[in-house]
């Protein structure tokens, strides 16, 4: 239904060559099982995108333009397809006079994630719970060579293949898998983001064991997720739900997920960045109308949830997995 060959080809000539057949295997049984109603919808919205012709892009801004003005008809049809793929959480992105204003200022974590890591160019990238692709295409903007995006919902994949339509990118994709379902113990990406997902899963720590697993010996975690105010033993349990999700189950402090990493076996591990989420960094937008940010917190007491939880606080951790060398010193101190 949707074709991942040219991505299983690029990562012939790469370390993780042998991830190919189980790869190929994977998606073929799932499009062969596939019973998901909205999928042909949104796949619908790709057939009209206008075919244009000199289009320039710019990953850096993931922005599209045309060195030739859309007629109103292309015009036309590009808005209809792009207002199909509603909402979009993640952005901005700008398909040609099109700029589309998401939920999530994902740019401005961005700003704050990229300092902190190490050269991106010519590596292999796995994105955990990417999204729509947004930051897989910043990362090919700093120079990566190939971005493996994961992510369940396929109104993300779907909007992924819509920009790259124009930028006809068979290095960067979005697969429908969670990490759960992912190849175990690949062993082989250069660097690994888990963004967002962590507070989703039930068994935190399995979550980072199954991000070491498919990590190379040496290669570099990045770990954005919500976080409270505490120390290296506190970790908040919402009761219920927390700022209306129903599945937020564990926010440490920014030390306890230090611990926990190094509990499961990550070294050098650092606090990069910690962040309260703004309303202005989360709102509704025409492209994501409903309820936002605004509307999950206690109206009278901003620095609390609508549940009169700790308001949403975000944390950057930045670590290693061991290389060889290191692993066995560590087990000889053991
Ligand atoms: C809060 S969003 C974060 C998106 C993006 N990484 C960011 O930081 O803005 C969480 C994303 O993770 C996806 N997700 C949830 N559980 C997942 C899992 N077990 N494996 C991979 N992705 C998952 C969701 O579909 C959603 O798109």
């Amino acid at each position: 239904m949707i074709d991942y060959r040219p991505f299983i080809d690029c990562l012939g000539d790469t370390a993780l060559s042998h991830w190919q057949a189980p790869l190929a295997e994977q998606l073929a049984q799932l499009f062969a099982q596939l019973n998901d109603g909205n999928l042909p919808r949104f796949l619908k919205q790709l057939d009209v995108l206008p075919n244009l012709s000199d289009v320039k892009i710019d990953l850096d801004t993931v922005a599209l333009s045309s060195g030739k003005p859309l007629s109103s008809e292309q015009k036309n049809q590009l808005e209809n397809a792009l207002r199909g793929l509603i909402p979009w959480r993640k952005g901005p992105f700008r398909f040609f006079d099109i700029n589309i204003d998401a939920e999530w200022r994902c740019d401005w974590k961005w700003t704050r994630v990229a300092p902190h890591l190490s050269d991106l160019k010519n590596r292999t990238i796995l994105d955990v719970g990417s999204g729509n692709g947004y930051y897989g295409w910043r990362m090919k903007a700093a120079g990566a060579r190939l971005v493996a995006g994961i992510d369940p919902s396929w109104l993300s994949v779907v909007q992924h293949l819509a920009f790259n339509h124009y930028v006809g990118d068979t290095s960067h994709v979005v697969l429908p898998l969670t990490l759960e379902q992912l190849t175990p113990e690949i062993n082989a990406f250069d660097t690994v983001f888990s963004m967002g997902v962590l507070y989703h899963r039930r068994s935190p720590l399995d979550h980072l064991n199954e991000l070491r697993g498919a990590l190379r010996p040496g290669g570099e975690l990045v770990l954005e997720t919500l976080v409270i105010e505490g120390g290296e033993r506190e970790a908040l349990v919402p009761p219920g739900r927390y700022a209306r999700m129903n599945n937020v189950w564990f926010l440490p402090s920014p030390q306890a997920l230090a611990l926990w990493l190094e509990k499961v076996g990550f070294i050098d591990v650092r606090i990069v960045d910690v962040t309260y989420t703004s309303t202005e960094e989360q709102r509704n937008t025409d492209w994501k109308p409903g309820q936002s940010l605004t509307d999950y917190l206690d109206p009278d007491h901003p620095n609390k949830t609508i549940e009169g939880l700790p308001a949403p606080l975000r944390a950057t951790l930045i670590a290693r997995k061991p290389d060889d060398q290191q692993r066995l010193r560590r087990y000889q101190l053991d």
